[in-house]
């Protein structure tokens, strides 16, 4: 009998708990809230990309019906400061704004109508400096600083010795790539609802992925201590990345101005706002110079990768990094420098959008992979299958490992089911082609962020036999609810249907860091393990004292409290009701710190992450010779996920994920003129639609990793990853020239099949 067999609740596809609610409307969002005796925001911003405000005047806005107040730098009790993790970025501008879009106050006013209103009827004169809109002028500038240097920061690898490397080669391959900003585009746009009480305490509700992040800027802000402020997660309509950093900032600008004006606060921004002001995903700028023997195998490489921070570093620091730790991909290489260097401009700030960087990353390492094949004319699969990581192999940086490492089992599952042919095809007005793009991304925060990858469950047994569970990670769409419920079900051997999930909130566990990196199957699957590690021999005890037996004789499993000596049953809430009785304890804390990493950052040598999640998805393009329209027709999408907990869940995150890679290389080309964002709404920027996203298959590689609970690793951004790649590689091969830049927008594949006629 296998392993999964033994499991009741995991391995088995759960119906979403959150998904009749949402459909039928009846789940409340933030702005289902009623905001009877709320008054509301709307955010002033600079309209310039770089300068200094000379003058602010509110006078016309003051006259609009329903102004309150207008808040601004001079009102914040205490730090101007909102910096993620670089203390780069002040709350309000203090005279220097970087982009389109830098906060200068917020207007408060009656009707969130009144609010935007008077915001645009602020005047605002400014000096204005030359803006820096690419990462070329902010590298070059000689004398032109957004901050006190225009590099953000910088990563390094440093492996091997790549000039003894290169001369080994027999063929040293270059080629650059370019990859574009993406926006969020969560359908929910931020918004949050701050409420002042006594004693400098106050109340936070929003749209978020981080509530711990949001309660210490908060408290920094504000000047008061972190227990001052309590943070409660809305039903959210989506985060993708976009939904860690900046909802940190609407949060403590709304604080400022409920603390100053005594009064609950609501801000929701628009649309235009949303994208204007909001984080993105990285523009990268790459460069690959990598030296192959005749065989295919890798010797050595050298990588320069670069992107565009915009304004302020937010979350750069964390892309930057897992770009330099993964730019090569799931490849054995001997001999490897990576420079990861990020540079502020003028643009709005780029911070975490689903995969940090990684997607930016793979389509440098598997567009390089298939270049190089084409120069050694080789089967792309098979230069990855000849490089590919195996148990008991290092990765780029120097990581072995022993075990779960389900890289090539991915490859030749995805390549058996989509009948791999890499030769294009022309029937008529197409050109068919099919490409492969192979990866692995680091689960959890990893080295650079160890200091806060614990995080907590707590489990609390009612007296009838219900259980609440709270977590600290978030529930954004991705299923978490979903898989909380199962594995704490598993974990203490009773029924789903007896589980409550609480709202995420500061107030019912510890800080267990962002809800990102794919970390809350890992993170909160371990500590509901601990917390129920820590329940069972109590209920074990009671058990026995309850039918005379032996702790150890008693099972608890499948809903069943069964005591195998005398072979009796009790139900569930005879046992929860006992505990009361005799005033056991009936509630636990579980909490999962990632194991300590042994990494050199200044070589960018050593354990990265703790363990990675591998994938390889293969898409079969279609391009229309007449339109240059890449039509992708399907994807095959293998992942090495350790376990799957709730299969229907992690296809739903796959299906989702590819949509989301399909619109960044194909159809949303996000533009900005002078750092104003020209793409504003879903009918310039577009994102990808049903007619638009392939039929995916979803083929799931269990390869199970021993820390993870149940042997499960991440899926949330894995599902993204490989997608770009795989279907730039196949519009590659159909069309017979190598497509380095992205998106491939119609004009710029009509403009090839042009020229190549
Ligand atoms: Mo996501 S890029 O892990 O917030």
């Amino acid at each position: 009998m296998s392993e999964q067999n033994y499991y009741h609740y995991i391995g088995t596809s759960h119906l979403r708990s959150d998904a009749k609610e949402k459909t039928t409307g009846e789940t409340k969002f933030l702005t289902d809230i009623p905001d009877k005796g709320m008054l509301h925001a709307a955010p002033v911003y600079s309209s310039i990309p770089f300068g200094e405000t000379i003058s602010i005047d509110v006078s016309v806005a003051e006259s609009v019906q329903g102004y309150v107040d207008f808040i601004s730098a001079k009102d914040i009790p205490g730090e101007n400061q909102i910096g993620v993790i670089f203390q780069d970025q002040p709350l309000f501008a203090d005279k220097i704004v970087r982009y389109v879009g830098d906060s200068i106050g917020l207007v408060v006013a009656e009707t969130s109508e009144a609010a935007y209103y008077a915001a645009r009827l602020i005047k605002i004169k400014y000096e204005e400096h030359t803006p820096l809109l690419s990462i070329d002028e902010s590298r070059d500038a000689e004398n032109n600083f957004i901050h006190e240097t225009n590099l953000a920061c910088k990563h390094r690898v440093r492996k091997g010795n790549i000039e003894i490397g290169f001369n080994t080669a027999d063929k040293i391959v270059e080629a650059s790539f370019k990859t574009p900003f993406q926006e969020h585009y969560y359908l929910e746009p931020q918004g949050c609802i701050v409420t002042p009480g006594n004693n400098s305490n106050v109340e936070i509700v929003g749209t978020l992925q981080c509530p711990f992040y949001i309660q210490k800027s908060v408290a920094k802000v504000l000047g008061v201590n972190l227990k001052n402020v309590s943070v409660e997660q809305a039903p959210t309509g989506g985060g993708f990345g976009g939904k860690e950093d900046i909802p940190s900032e609407l949060a403590a600008r709304v604080a400022v101005a409920a603390v100053k004006l005594g009064r609950t606060i609501k801000m929701v921004y628009r649309r235009k706002e949303d994208v204007q002001l909001t984080s993105k995903r990285h523009p990268f700028q790459m460069h690959y110079k990598v030296g192959v023997k005749n065989d295919g195998t890798l010797v050595a490489a050298d990588i320069l990768l670069e992107e565009n921070a915009g304004a302020y570093a937010t979350l750069s620091s964390v892309v930057s990094y897992r770009a330099s730790a993964q730019a090569m991909g799931p490849y054995i290489i001997p001999n490897i420098h990576v420079d990861s260097n990020s540079y502020y401009t003028n643009l709005p700030p780029t911070g975490a959008f689903r995969g940090f960087g990684s997607p930016q990353a793979a389509f440098g390492h598997e567009r390089m992979m298939d270049v190089i094949a084409a120069e050694l004319n080789m089967d792309p699969v098979e230069i990855r299958l000849k490089n590919i990581l195996k148990p008991g192999d290092a990765t780029m940086t120097d990581q072995s490992l022993p075990i779960s490492v389900g890289a090539e089992e991915t490859i030749r599952k995805a390549v058996k089911s989509s009948n791999w042919n890499h030769k294009n095809i022309e029937d008529g007005r197409y050109l068919h082609g099919m490409g492969i793009s192979t990866i692995h991304y680091g689960n959890c925060l990893g080295a650079a962020g160890w200091h806060m990858d614990g995080s907590a469950a707590r489990i609390q047994i009612q007296r009838d036999g219900k259980i609440t569970v709270a977590f600290g990670l978030v529930e954004m769409g991705q299923g978490a609810l979903t898989v909380v419920k199962q594995m704490t079900a598993e974990a203490l051997g009773i029924s789903p249907e007896r589980i409550t999930v609480l709202p995420t909130s500061t107030e019912y566990v510890p800080d267990s860091g962002p809800a990102v990196a794919s970390r809350n199957v890992v993170m909160t699957g371990n500590a509901i393990r601990d917390a129920a590690k820590k329940l069972l021999p109590i209920l074990k005890d009671a058990v026995a004292e309850l039918m005379e037996c032996k702790p150890n004789d008693v099972e608890l499993t499948n809903d069943r409290v069964f005591c195998r000596a005398n072979n009796s049953e009790l139900t569930f809430e005879e046992l929860t009701n006992y505990l009361y009785i005799t005033n056991r304890k009936t509630e636990e804390l579980g909490w999962w710190h990632v194991r300590e990493l042994e990494y050199n950052k200044d070589t960018g040598i050593g354990e990265a992450y703790f363990t990675y999640s591998y994938a390889t998805h293969i898409a079969k393009v279609r391009v229309d010779k007449l339109t240059g329209l890449v039509h992708t027709d399907k994807i095959w999408a293998a992942h090495d996920i350790g376990k799957a907990i709730n299969p229907a869940g992690l296809e739903g995150q796959i299906e989702g994920g590819t949509a989301q890679g399909v619109g960044w290389v194909t159809t949303e080309n996000f533009i900005t003129d002078r750092g104003i964002v020209q793409t504003e709404n879903l009918s310039t920027y577009l994102l990808p639609t049903a007619t638009d996203v392939p039929d995916v298959e979803s083929i799931i590689v269990e390869d199970p990793e021993p820390e993870g609970p149940w042997g499960a690793k991440g899926i949330g951004e894995p599902a993204v990853i490989p997608t770009g790649a795989a279907i730039a590689n196949a519009v590659s091969n159909a069309l017979g020239v190598q497509m380095n830049e992205i998106p491939l927008t119609p004009e710029k594949v009509l403009n090839i099949i042009m020229k190549n006629k």
